[in-house]
């Protein structure tokens, strides 16, 4: 079968497109499944990179991608909440115990996957695993994020802060964003209530009393966002833990979330796609072949999702 592997970390140029990579075989607790779309994830490319290296070693040759939706052809006996012929979705990255999912099949372990949305075609289902659990766990599991809060949501234009976006409105929450002037327009599609150019304003001086904030951004924006915050407010971010001297301070519950791509809340995120909550938005679809290109428009940042589509 067709894959996208790496033989050593580096830039797009380590990237392989291997004809002839073996058939993924079925472990227990695990799908087979014929991919149909994945989509590109920051983490793809610094697996790539050799970011994780340290922390998670790893042995060549590797197939990338985490994100897939497809179609279960081969079932463990143990596992029982699938049948052959299901349409599926999840995450299938080689750091989760799955055999990656920039490839024609793949395995994955079944808690890591669901049921596709019924009504989300398999380039949108491809699109969802990890940005919609990201925003679930965030804001219903993490924040609580209740109607009538208010919640700063940094980098909405991205992955996971359009759909953290769409979740908040649904939540009943005013929700302000940041994003660069291109993407303003976008966003104000998506529903918010007010939206910040990082560009040209410094929000950190221009909002203050929000119950919450969720950081896909990092950084100086993180230490930042302590200063928007209310007093008993939540700051959760995607780029590590918070400085906890600055959350007791000011006694805001501060997480640095490290999310888990599970069955139950990829099962809420079908849930809410079908009942029309929440749409991914996909700036491109590439083809297998066009992996250079297609992992070149993530490192700049598409708007919304960039996917790849595996299968007619
Ligand atoms: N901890 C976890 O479990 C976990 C899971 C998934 C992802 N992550 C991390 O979460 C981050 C976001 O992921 P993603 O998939 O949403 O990435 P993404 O699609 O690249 O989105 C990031 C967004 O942030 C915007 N941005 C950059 N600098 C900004 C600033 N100063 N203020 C406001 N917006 C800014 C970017 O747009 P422009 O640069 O074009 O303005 C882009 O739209 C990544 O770093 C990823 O590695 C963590």
């Amino acid at each position: 079968m067709k894959s996208i592997q790496i033989n050593k970390y580096g830039t797009s140029d380590v990237l392989e497109i291997n004809d002839n990579t073996p058939d993924p075989t079925l472990r227990k607790g695990q799908l087979l499944i014929d991919v149909f779309a994945a989509s590109i994830n920051p983490v793809d490319l610094a697996i790539r990179s050799g970011y994780l290296a340290q922390m998670a070693p790893l042995q060549f040759p590797v197939t990338l991608g985490g994100d897939f939706a497809g179609i279960v052809k081969e079932i463990d006996v143990d596992v029982t909440n699938f049948k052959i012929g299901d349409e599926v979705y999840g995450q299938a990255i080689i750091l989760n115990g799955g055999s990656g999912s920039f490839a024609q099949s793949l395995e994955a372990n079944s808690r890591n996957t669901a049921l596709k949305p019924k009504t989300a075609s398999f380039e949108e289902a491809g699109a969802l695993p990890l940005v919609g659990t990201c925003a679930i766990q965030a804001l219903e599991e993490h924040i609580k994020l209740a109607k009538n809060n208010k919640i700063l949501i940094h980098g909405g234009a991205g992955g996971i802060g359009h759909i953290a976006i769409q979740l908040a409105k649904f939540l009943g929450a005013y929700v302000t964003t940041t994003v660069n002037t291109d993407d303003i327009e976008f966003v104000k599609k998506l529903g918010v209530d007010e939206v910040i150019d990082y560009k040209t304003q410094a929000f950190e001086t221009i909002l203050k009393d929000y119950d919450a904030v969720f950081d896909t951004v990092g950084g100086e924006t993180t230490n930042k966002s302590f200063g928007v915050l209310k007093n008993g407010g939540v700051l959760v971010s995607m780029l590590g833990k918070p400085d906890e001297k600055l959350a007791k301070e000011k006694n805001i519950t501060a997480v640095g979330q490290r999310t888990k791509t599970n069955t139950e809340d990829l099962n809420r995120l079908s849930e809410l796609v079908d009942n029309g909550k929440i749409k991914v938005s996909i700036d491109k679809v590439y083809s297998l072949d066009k992996i250079k290109e297609a992992a070149s428009h993530q490192e700049t940042h598409p708007r919304g999702k960039i996917v790849l589509k595996i299968r007619e």
